[in-house]
Formats: structure tokens, C-alpha cells, sequence
């Protein structure tokens, strides 16, 4: 087994490294220097002469080196890793699979006093106040580090670091990666492989629970419920499962009535937590009954979808439907954690996870090019659900980007009242994206095909009134073809259309906001002729445009 050091500069991971692997007598791998040896230069120089991103490429590369996991249960080798090293999603996915990564941790004011004492000179530090800079640092890295198996205080005196390390070393093994641990406004966000029953199981700890009240539909439960329920009975957990029925028919009231019923017979309590695990339709009708019952009950959003992993279940807001409309009776109710395992992925239908990847292009097309290029390299094998996008860490990264991304986003604008650059970003694609899925009866569409067609709208809107430069547009629409999303006319009338975006608009207090795409992101625009929208929204349809 590897044991793979991470934390910030100065916590002491050279040094505890290689005292640890001289105990252990096995080979020390200190990445900085591996990196330094590849590249002929010292890590300043690469910083001074090629900047981050090129010294990124080279640890990266040094990080592929490390090859593959050793499955032993003694330690064959010690890693210590530059600071910055788990940052990269795919690093901390090679570097905290199957390995054992420990998170050397320290105050920041004592790791700057011995960053001030250390001959290494540190290029994102140097020239900054040390304590403020590490600071800084601790607050961007710690939901990376914290997702490390075991956290030591880093800073103690050397004999006890390594007898903490000692100690981990020898508990049993879990095949249970977690690669983000973060607490956030909108509660705990974790994210791993296999996480699922541990990570509940510790959120019941922390909440003070007695026993674990989940709430699930069939489709979720066989795919992934019953495996997380025998999974906490096994951990002592007692379970009471409720079920709703599968799909958008758990978001009806006469549904809710009954699952309150229910959790009424069951005596919850007002500080009992529920689990909620399922895609965005149980997840919203789950959240709302928890946002209801007795006013409030702790909530564990367990996502089973991608569109679930990626949007439903962040950002707090529940609901039910309407025969006048979806989503129309709701509240906002934070849940306590996410916890979003992506193994559980595998089993989802590829039409599915394809549609989810509207949402996903979305968040790439708002600013993260990163997202873009996975996207275009790996999005139809995701869609797919080759095993070799789960093996790479591909799956687990696009979930990072585009739920991270959200968190991001609600956590500056909770309730959606931010007059820009808030949760209204998030909207990109969705106006004449809801209005075709409407205009589908909500039958023929899933919410991430509409989406895509909105995205198409957006850009032809956006080249019309001169936001959206035409190689932009075209790499969003190429994206989109390559994904086989929105790629076929739609069958309806262009009047039903505008006549569900104008419902929209009444929402909207008459005046619609697009979010259009940029060179590198979106501008907001309230100001769009209705004949560009009516053009734009006939370029979806089989009908064709308006003359
Ligand atoms: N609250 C929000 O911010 C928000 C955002 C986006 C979408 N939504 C809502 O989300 C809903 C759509 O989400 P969805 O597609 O996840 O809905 P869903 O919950 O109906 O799940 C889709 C299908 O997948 C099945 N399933 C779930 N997990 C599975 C797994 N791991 N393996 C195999 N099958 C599995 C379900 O049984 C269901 O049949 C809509 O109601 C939409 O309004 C809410």
C-alpha cells in the first residue's frame, strides 16, 4: 500500500515521509523533486520561466508515473506531495484511490513560521505576508485535503506524527474513496467512489440520530437504496424505508400527504433526520416533505442520478407539481449533507446520463473550459457509461466541476435574488428550454434534452444581438452534436412555444432575462427583440422559423 502524504507547505510532509518510510524501509517518493529531476530545473525556475500551468503539466505527469494502486496491506511506498498537487480533481482521484492519503494538518500562523525558517522558497507564498498566504491557501485546499482517509496534526513533534501514521496504517481497508469534503452554506458537501453507507452513516453520527428514516422510490432503491440500507443495518443502524412512487409522479401532494402520514406513524421527531435517496424527482419530493414535516426535519440528500449529482441536489430548492403547472408548491430547504457518490452511476440508462450532460454543458459553457474540453474529449463515452470514464476518474471530475460550480453559485445568491451574476446564471438555456419541454407535455423531453435546445436558442439569440462570437456558438453546437443532444427538429407549433415562454415571462414580472454565452462566459441581456426569441425558437422546431 501506498501512503500518500498531502497538506500545505510546511506541514512537514518531506520530512514525516521520510522518516516513515526508513521505519517502514521502503522507497520515498517526494513529488517535488521528482518533478524537479523531469524537468532539469528547480520549481521556482519552472514557476519563473513556464508559469503554474506548466509546472501543473509537469506534476501531473509526475503523478501519472506513480502507476498503478498497490493493493497490499503493508506499506511498500511513502508519497509526499507538493501542496497544490490535490487541487486537480484527476491528481486527487490517482493520488487518494486505492492509496492511503493521509492530511498532514497545522495552523496556519505555526506552518508560516516554519515556511519563514525553510531554505525551499515557495512561488505561491514568496512576497506575500506568510501567515495571509497561508491562509488563503488553507481556505481554497481544505475541502481537498479533508477528504484524505486520515487527518494528524501535522505540526506536533515528529515521534507523534509518525506514530498517528503507524496507527492508521494498521486499521482495515475500505474500497470507499472520498475525493471532496467540504462544509459549505448549504451544508456538507461530500463527494467519493463507494461512499455512500459510510459517509450516511457518519452524517447520522454527527446529526445525533437514532436510527436512519429513509425516504426512496423503487427504480432508486434497487439500484442503490436496499445496498445502503443492508450496508447501515450491518453498522447497527435500525431502518425505517418509505417509499414514493418512482419518477415525477412522487412530486404530487396527495403523495406528500401520505409520506408525512406515514412519518407521523413512525413517531419522527423534529431532529430526526431523513435520507433521501433517488434522482431530482424524489430528491425534490423528499426535500419538500422534510421542508414541511413538523416545519423542518435534517435532510441527507443521497443523489442516484447524474442530474441529481450535478444540480437537483444543490441549492436547497424542493417541490411538487400542479396539474397547472411543475414545480408551482415548493419551499427552499438547505439539506444537512450531499452525499454524492458517483459509482452509483453505473446502473443509470444512457439516455439518462446523456440528457444530464445538458446540464453539464451548461456549466462549462458559464466559465470552466475545463469542463468544456472533458466534455468534448469523453462526454459521449460518459453518456455512454464506458467503464473506462468511471476507471480514469472522468465521471467523478465532471460531477466535481458542475456541482462545485453550483455551490458556488447558490451559495452567493441563496434565494435567488442576486440582480446578476447570481443563481439567474444558472438559467442559461432553461427559458426557451422549459418552454419546449412544456410544449412536450413534459413527456416527450427529459429536462436535460430541453436544455440543450435551449442552449442552441440561447447562442442564436446571443450571435443575433452581437454577444455570442460565431467560433463560440459553433464549438457549443458541435459540443452539443457530438453529444446527440438537440440534434433533431422538434415536432410543434411555434405558437405553443412562445405561448409557454410567455408564461414564463408573467413569472418573470414581464420582463425575461437571457443569460447568453460569451467568448468566455455569459452576459445577462433584457433586452431582446421578440422577433430574434421568436426566430431563435423556430430554429428548434421542424416548422421552421417565422418569416
Ligand atoms: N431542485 C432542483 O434544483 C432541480 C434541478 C433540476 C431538476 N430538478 C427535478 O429533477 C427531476 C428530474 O431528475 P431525475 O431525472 O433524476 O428524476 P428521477 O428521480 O425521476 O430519476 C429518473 C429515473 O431514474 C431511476 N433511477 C434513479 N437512480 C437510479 C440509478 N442509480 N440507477 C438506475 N436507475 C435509477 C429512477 O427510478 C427514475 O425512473 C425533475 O422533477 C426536475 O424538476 C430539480
Amino acid at each position: 500500500m501506498d501512503v500518500v502524504l498531502v497538506g500545505l507547505p510546511g506541514s512537514g510532509k518531506s520530512a514525516v515521509g521520510r522518516r516513515l518510510a526508513q521505519r517502514h524501509h521502503v522507497p520515498f517518493m517526494d513529488l517535488d523533486e521528482r518533478i524537479e529531476a523531469r524537468a532539469g530545473r528547480r520549481i521556482p525556475e519552472i514557476f519563473e520561466e513556464e508559469g503554474e500551468a506548466a509546472f501543473r503539466a509537469h506534476e501531473r505527469a509526475a503523478i501519472g508515473e506513480l502507476g498503478e494502486a498497490d493493493a497490499s496491506t503493508a506499506v511498500s511506498r511513502v508519497v509526499a506531495t507538493g501542496g497544490g498537487a490535490v487541487v486537480d480533481p484527476r491528481n486527487r482521484w490517482a493520488l487518494y484511490r486505492g492509496r492511503m492519503a493521509v492530511w498532514l494538518d497545522g495552523r496556519p500562523e505555526v506552518l508560516a513560521q516554519r515556511l519563514r525558517r525553510s531554505p525551499n522558497v515557495r512561488p505561491l507564498i514568496v512576497g506575500r505576508d506568510p501567515v495571509a498566504a497561508v491562509r488563503d491557501l488553507a481556505a481554497r485546499r481544505e475541502r481537498f485535503y479533508a477528504a484524505a482517509a486520515v487527518r494528524i496534526n501535522g505540526v506536533a513533534e515528529v515521534h507523534g506524527v509518525l506514530g498517528a501514521v503507524q496507527l492508521a496504517v494498521t486499521q482495515p481497508r475500505t474500497s470507499a474513496t472520498k475525493l471532496l469534503d467540504a462544509e459549505t452554506k448549504l451544508g456538507r458537501y461530500v463527494l467519493g467512489e463507494h461512499v455512500a453507507t459510510d459517509e450516511i452513516a457518519a452524517t447520522l453520527r454527527r446529526l445525533d440520530a437514532r436510527r436512519a428514516v429513509i425516504v426512496s422510490e423503487p427504480g432508486a432503491w434497487a439500484a442503490a437504496g436496499a445496498g445502503i440500507a443492508d450496508g447501515l443495518a450491518t453498522r447497527g443502524w435500525s431502518v425505517e424505508p418509505v417509499m414514493l412512487p418512482q419518477g415525477e409522479d412522487a412530486k404530487r401532494l396527495s403523495v406528500i400527504e401520505d409520506a408525512a402520514r406515514e412519518l407521523a406513524r413512525l413517531r419522527v421527531e423534529r431532529r430526526d433526520p431523513m435520507v433521501a435517496i433517488g434522482g431530482g424527482a424524489l430528491g425534490d419530493a423528499a426535500g419538500f416533505l422534510a421542508a414541511t414535516f413538523l416545519r423542518g426535519i435534517p435532510l441527507i440528500h443521497v443523489p442516484t442520478t447524474l442530474v441529481a449529482q450535478v444540480d437537483s441536489s444543490i441549492g436547497g430548492k424542493t417541490g411538487v407539481d400542479l396539474p397547472e403547472g411543475k414545480n408551482l408548491v415548493g419551499a427552499f430547504h438547505q439539506p444537512a449533507a450531499v452525499v454524492i457518490d458517483v459509482a452509483l452511476l453505473a446502473t443509470l440508462p444512457e439516455r439518462d446520463r446523456r440528457a444530464a450532460l445538458g446540464e453539464a454543458v451548461k456549466m462549462a459553457v458559464l466559465g470552466d473550459e475545463r469542463l468544456f474540453a472533458l466534455l468534448e474529449a469523453d462526454g459521449d463515452a460518459i453518456a455512454r457509461g464506458e467503464t473506462s470514464v468511471f476507471e480514469r476518474g472522468t465521471v467523478a471530475e465532471l460531477v466535481e466541476r458542475a456541482g462545485w460550480a453550483k455551490v458556488e453559485i447558490v451559495s452567493g445568491d441563496e434565494r435567488e435574488q442576486a440582480p446578476d451574476g447570481g443563481r439567474i446564471l444558472l438559467n442559461l438555456g432553461h427559458s426557451l428550454g422549459h418552454a419546449v419541454e412544456a410544449a412536450g407535455g413534459y413527456r416527450d423531453l427529459l429536462h436535460g434534452e430541453a436544455v440543450a435546445y435551449g442552449l442552441r436558442a440561447a447562442c442564436a439569440i446571443g450571435e443575433a444581438v452581437g454577444v455570442t462570437p460565431v467560433g463560440r456558438s459553433r464549438r457549443i453546437g458541435a459540443l452539443l452534436d457530438a453529444l446527440a443532444l438537440a440534434t433533431e427538429p422538434l415536432p410543434y407549433a411555434l405558437d405553443t412555444v412562445l405561448d409557454h415562454l410567455a408564461a414564463d415571462k408573467k413569472h418573470a414580472a414581464g420582463r425575461l432575462r437571457w443569460v447568453l454565452p460569451t467568448e468566455s462566459g455569459v452576459e445577462i441581456r433584457d433586452d431582446v427583440p421578440e422577433d430574434v426569441v421568436a426566430r431563435a425558437a423556430g430554429g428548434l422546431l421542424a416548422a421552421g422559423s417565422p418569416a
